[in-house]
């Protein structure tokens, strides 16, 4: 056995995914904790270009699983660790953090734009502005976020031999772009599909009306590290759907995950429908202990107008991204800029870390 292995700790024995056939041509990569890669990796850039001195400060803001990732690292490497969050964050994930010795500041209220995460983003450049010689890993606009996804890349291509199309959620972009952009090193015909919700800015909605109730992917501030033209397509799913195809991925693989990995896994089910003769790979964020009294409780699911019986069978098409509200859609990106797309970035499309 290796010496790597035998001196793995918690971070790195935890941070690649289990790969799981969910059928003969679709295939799921399941972390326990995704976050570990990029934030292993960051640290570790940081403190070999030294913006990250041994024992210093990191600060960074997170709706909770980059937090956690980070906490773990930080905790293990000797740094203390500041958290900005918003009132998403559920109690025992705050206590877990706090655990682990971080300290954990919750914005109350929304900032003067971009909702909660403009007033997360307000907090954190006062702490580092307080904190010479600080550190923020800025998971949003931080390349080595993407750049640590080859080993996945790798491990996928390993198992598989080749896949035709990857299909995940889209927060960062540092998962699909990072994985992508190495997946297409060695098989460059790969599709990607990206799974956004509604209200989220990203792939061109506006964040008006109310807040989205299915988080860690989609954003309010258009993240620099979303690279538009790795994407083919588009999908947009809410809430009650990815809620449903969660407990779908529950009911019928015993894959006990997040939302993020249920919409991910709607799409990227009928995308497997529709093409039987191609290996798709989806990519599985996290595990479902955080969301069993959410997403795992048909009361909480029906308090919220979030409870379903029956999925779509499929998406409707758009001609163009927009605010509406299909509980499902997808539009033919075509691997373009935003900007191609869109046109100019809106004012609500600002962009984070700008
Ligand atoms: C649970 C979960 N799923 C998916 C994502 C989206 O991944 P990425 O930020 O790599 O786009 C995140 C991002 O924070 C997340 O926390």
């Amino acid at each position: 056995m290796s010496g790597t292995l035998i001196n793995a700790n918690v971070v790195d024995a935890l941070a690649l995914p289990r790969v799981v056939w969910l059928r003969p041509n679709l295939v799921g990569l399941s972390f326990p904790l995704m976050k570990l890669l990029p934030a292993r990796y960051i640290v570790r850039k940081a403190l070999e270009d030294g913006s990250l001195q041994p024992g210093g400060l990191i600060a960074e803001t997170t709706s909770g699983t980059f937090g956690l990732a980070l906490a773990m690292v930080a905790r293990l490497q000797g740094h203390p660790l500041f958290l900005v969050s918003d009132p998403a964050i559920d109690a025992p994930l705050k206590r877990r953090l706090e655990d682990l010795g971080a300290t954990v500041h919750i914005v109350e209220k929304t900032g003067a734009s971009g909702g909660y995460q403009g007033a997360r983003l307000e907090v954190l450049e006062r702490v580092l502005a307080d904190n010479p010689g600080s550190f923020c890993p800025r998971q949003y606009t931080n390349p080595h976020n993407p750049g640590s996804y080859a080993p996945v890349a790798e491990l996928l291509a390993h198992a598989t031999g080749g896949v035709d199309c990857l299909i995940g959620s889209v927060g960062s972009g540092g998962s699909v772009c990072g994985t992508s952009s190495y997946l297409r090193l060695l098989f460059d015909e790969l599709r990607v599909i990206g799974v956004d919700t509604h209200r989220s800015v990203i792939f061109g909605q506006s964040d008006a009306g109310s807040g989205r109730l299915l988080r860690g992917l989609g954003n309010s501030l258009m993240p620099r590290n979303v690279d538009h033209t790795a994407f083919d397509l588009v999908h947009w799913v809410g809430a009650a759907q990815a809620f449903l195809a969660t407990r779908e991925l529950h009911r019928n693989h015993a894959l006990f995950v997040g939302p993020t990995s249920g919409a991910a896994y709607l799409v990227a089910d009928w995308w497997a429908r529709q093409n039987p003769d191609q290996l798709g790979a989806v990519i599985l964020p996290d595990e479902g202990y955080r969301y069993q009294d959410t997403v795992y409780d048909d009361a909480w699911l029906k308090a919220n107008g979030a409870r379903l019986d029956v999925l779509p069978h499929g998406p409707v098409e758009w001609d163009q991204p927009h605010d509406g509200d299909d509980p499902w859609a997808f539009y033919r990106w075509g691997r373009r800029a935003y900007g191609e797309v869109m046109g100019a970035y809106e004012a609500h499309a600002e962009l984070v870390g700008a």
